[in-house]
């Protein structure tokens, strides 16, 4: 465990002590009156707090690497409340891409937002699966619709529907009938070669995890949210498309096609690309039902 040390330029200013989450660092009163790594070391996530709260940068963590950006600006200078506020709510899901592919410079880049998203015990663990180009993306779009042509079938039979009811699926068949018309007019759009799956984008991520992840469907979906917020920094835009994913838990055949490592579970899909319109106005959303507890 000799992974984490505290050099003698510790000054005992007791941040790391504060700060830990797997509470590794205590003040040694007793003796020396260092900072001392108790057993709990073993639990060490490797979160990097204690090396990067550290004023005396005493902390030395070489799991770590030294990756650890020194240099680069720990306070965004020219980030206010308004601006980070209109920033958020400039994001937009889009509904029409245009057809230029991304540059795989520009996937990294866009990634290096969601590297940087808290995950469970800092796991890290969310993995990434990157179809390029509309020739893939059809068969998926056309994979996705057999599904819900196939859904679409089965609710309305009732000798299926009697089954499923018998089966527990009540809400999945009433929601299924709730949301007939969407997969009716999917499956028409589909015959019409106008995308309202994908939106016609030229690229999907695909974020997945193994076993790994202490909270797999979270971590993918801050990942993704850092992903659609950076995507309006490079000129992109970006949408969840939740069908997907349910079109890939209930399909061996899109399993099959997009391959994820053995064992990964699909937690989200972003339809990314270059936006075809630029939208004039900000969206209203409701006021947040807060209470306060005193
Ligand atoms: C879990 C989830 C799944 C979604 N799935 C889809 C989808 O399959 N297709 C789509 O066009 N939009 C999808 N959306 C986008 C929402 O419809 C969108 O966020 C909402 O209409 C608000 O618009 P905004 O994102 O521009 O604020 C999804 C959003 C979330 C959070």
């Amino acid at each position: 465990m000799g992974f984490l040390k505290v050099s003698d330029n510790c000054i005992l200013c007791g941040r790391c002590v504060d700060i830990c989450p797997r509470y590794i660092f205590q003040i040694d009163k007793t003796k020396s009156k260092k900072v001392i790594i108790n057993e709990n070391v073993q639990y060490c996530h490797d979160c990097g707090h204690c090396v990067a709260i550290c004023p005396q940068d005493a902390i030395v963590n070489t799991r770590m690497g030294d990756n650890l950006d020194v240099d680069f600006p720990l306070v965004p200078s020219n980030i206010d409340y308004e601006k980070a506020l209109s920033f958020i709510r400039l994001r937009r899901s889009i509904r029409k891409f245009k057809s230029e592919l991304i540059s795989e410079e520009k996937v990294k880049q866009l990634l290096e937002f969601s590297r940087f998203a808290p995950t469970g015990h800092n796991t890290n663990a969310v993995e990434y699966t990157i179809i390029i180009g509309r020739d893939k993306i059809d068969v998926l779009w056309g994979e996705t619709i057999q599904l819900m042509k196939e859904v679409i079938r089965k609710i309305n039979n009732p000798f299926w529907v009697g089954i499923a009811f018998l089966a527990g699926k009540k809400n999945f068949v009433n929601e299924a009938k709730k949301n007939e018309y969407r997969l009716n007019s999917h499956i028409i759009n589909f015959e019409n070669k106008k995308d309202t799956i994908f939106h016609g984008a030229p690229m999907l991520i695909l974020l997945h995890t193994g076993k790994k992840a202490a909270s797999p469907i979270e971590d993918c979906a801050i990942a993704s949210e850092n992903i659609m917020l950076g995507a309006n920094t490079l000129g992109l835009g970006a949408t969840i498309i939740g069908y997907f994913v349910r079109a890939w838990k209930h399909s061996k055949k899109i399993k099959k096609l997009v391959n994820l490592p053995k064992g990964h579970i699909l937690h989200s899909c972003l339809s990314v690309g270059v936006p075809t319109y630029n939208f004039r106005r900000l969206v209203p959303r409701p006021e947040p039902n807060i209470s306060f507890i005193k």
